[in-house]
Formats: structure tokens, C-alpha cells, sequence
């Protein structure tokens, strides 16, 4: 069985003083066998996110990270300054990333490899337009990005996949149950195909897009569906604990 995993995508919110949301948190956590809970913030908040969130059990995770491990790369961040940071994985790949800077591809691969390197998970991010949606593409776009996105060395401790359709980003719109369970089954199933049954089965699957507390037990109930990838009801730890319990009680 994957791990199951709540993740937090604070995007670009948050200042000092938001991380008494994560002592917050803490507080509200199911007991023994809870599942793992992410925090990612801002970049600048991770050495503080990370102290603050230690004695909750709560990880920490980065919003992106540079390929290369040093050199001149004005304003980027290492993977291995990341880990300096106490914090455990790093979101690649999310489409607000690969829309605004043109990330591709070719480029998350490279990413999560040096993510790797530097002891991080990576939760590599890949999910369909609306247009691919209406067009009947999505299986296609979500598996030329899959394919391409994650290196060879996956295993199931290393990585981290989330489907998030784009149009269901921030947008309070949901795929249905049916839909959830098509795109997740079929990543499961290229995941085993490619990476064979042991690390395919366990690797755990993310659902990300307009996950809410109303919405969140309905998409747990896919089976290939192992955690989720949270945005802006991450923020408020009385809107992320819910979606916490909700996964405990999957
Ligand atoms: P949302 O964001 O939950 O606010 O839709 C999800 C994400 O972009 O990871």
C-alpha cells in the first residue's frame, strides 16, 4: 500500500507570522498512523517552517528548485540549500511553473533528479488543460508528461506523483469521481508498466485541484488515489485539518 500524503502548496502566500498556522496544525492532527502531512511555503519561511513544524511531525517541502547543484544562477535555489533548510521534498513541475517559465518536461526530469541528489522527494507535478479535456486528450498529455517528467531511478520513497487537471486549479471546479478514477488508474498503470510492480504499486498518487474539506472524503474514495495536493485550503489550519481526518479515515 502507498504512504498516504497531505501535501500544502502555500504558493506564493505567507510571512513569518503565518506559521502559527502550522502550530495550529499540530494541534489538530489525527493520532497514531496519520498520514503524512507537507507543509511547502514560500521559499524564504522554509528554515523557520521547518523548526516550527519538527515537533508536530509536520514536513516541510520547497515549491521548486534549481537543476543544477551551484554556480551563477541569480535568484534560484539549490535543491541541496532546500535540504540545508531541514525540509524533505520539493513540488516540481506544477503547471502554475510550467505555464509562467516554461518548464518542460525535459526540465522537471532534471529537477528531480537533483532533487534526489540532495535527499529530497519530489512530488512531480502533471495534469491536462480544459482544451485537452474537451478535446479527449487528457490520457495522452498525462502520459507523454509522466514519461517525460520522471527520470528512470523512481522508486517508491523517491518520488511522488500529482495529477492536478489545470482547469480544476483554483478554481472551485472538480472532475468528477469517474474522471478521478480514469486519469489515477491509468498513472498507476503506467507507473507499474514502466517501473515494475513492486515500486509502480506503492509509489503514492496524489489528486490536487480545488481540494476542499466538502470535497475532499468523495475523492479519497478512488482507490489509486492516495493523498492530495492542496492549494489555497492548505493556508488556514481549520480548512487543511479536515482534508487531514478525511484521509486518516480513507
Ligand atoms: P488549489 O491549488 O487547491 O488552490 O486548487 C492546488 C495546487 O495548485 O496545488
Amino acid at each position: 500500500m502507498p504512504r498516504k500524503i497531505a501535501a500544502g502548496n502555500w504558493k506564493m502566500n505567507g510571512t513569518a507570522t503565518d506559521l502559527t498556522e502550522l502550530d495550529a496544525l499540530g494541534t489538530q492532527l489525527p493520532a497514531s498512523s496519520a498520514p503524512t502531512v507537507v507543509i511547502c511555503p514560500p521559499a524564504p519561511l522554509l528554515f523557520r517552517a521547518s523548526e516550527v513544524a519538527g515537533p508536530h511531525g509536520i514536513r516541510i517541502g520547497a515549491q521548486n528548485c534549481h537543476a543544477q547543484s551551484t554556480g551563477a544562477h541569480t535568484g534560484d535555489i539549490s535543491a541541496a540549500m532546500i535540504a540545508d533548510t531541514g525540509a524533505d521534498f520539493a513540488i516540481l513541475g506544477h503547471s502554475e511553473r510550467r505555464e509562467a517559465y516554461g518548464e518542460t518536461n525535459r526540465d522537471v526530469r532534471s529537477k528531480t533528479k537533483a532533487a534526489w541528489d540532495a535527499g529530497l522527494t519530489a512530488i512531480v507535478c502533471i495534469g491536462e488543460t480544459g482544451e485537452d479535456r474537451d478535446a479527449n486528450n487528457t490520457l495522452d498529455i498525462i502520459g507523454g508528461q509522466l514519461a517525460g517528467s520522471l527520470p528512470n531511478d523512481v522508486t517508491e520513497t523517491n518520488t511522488v506523483v500529482a495529477y492536478e487537471p489545470i482547469w480544476a486549479i483554483g478554481t472551485g471546479k472538480v472532475p468528477n469521481l469517474d474522471q478521478i478514477v480514469e486519469v489515477h488508474d491509468f498513472i498507476r498503470a503506467r507507473l507499474i508498466r514502466r517501473f515494475g510492480q513492486q515500486i509502480g504499486a506503492a509509489l503514492p498518487l496524489l489528486y490536487g485541484g480545488s481540494v476542499k474539506p466538502d470535497n475532499a472524503a468523495t475523492i479519497f474514495q478512488a482507490a489509486n488515489v492516495d493523498g492530495a495536493l492542496v492549494g489555497g485550503a492548505s493556508l488556514k489550519a481549520n480548512d487543511f485539518a479536515p482534508i487531514i481526518h478525511a484521509l486518516a479515515a480513507s
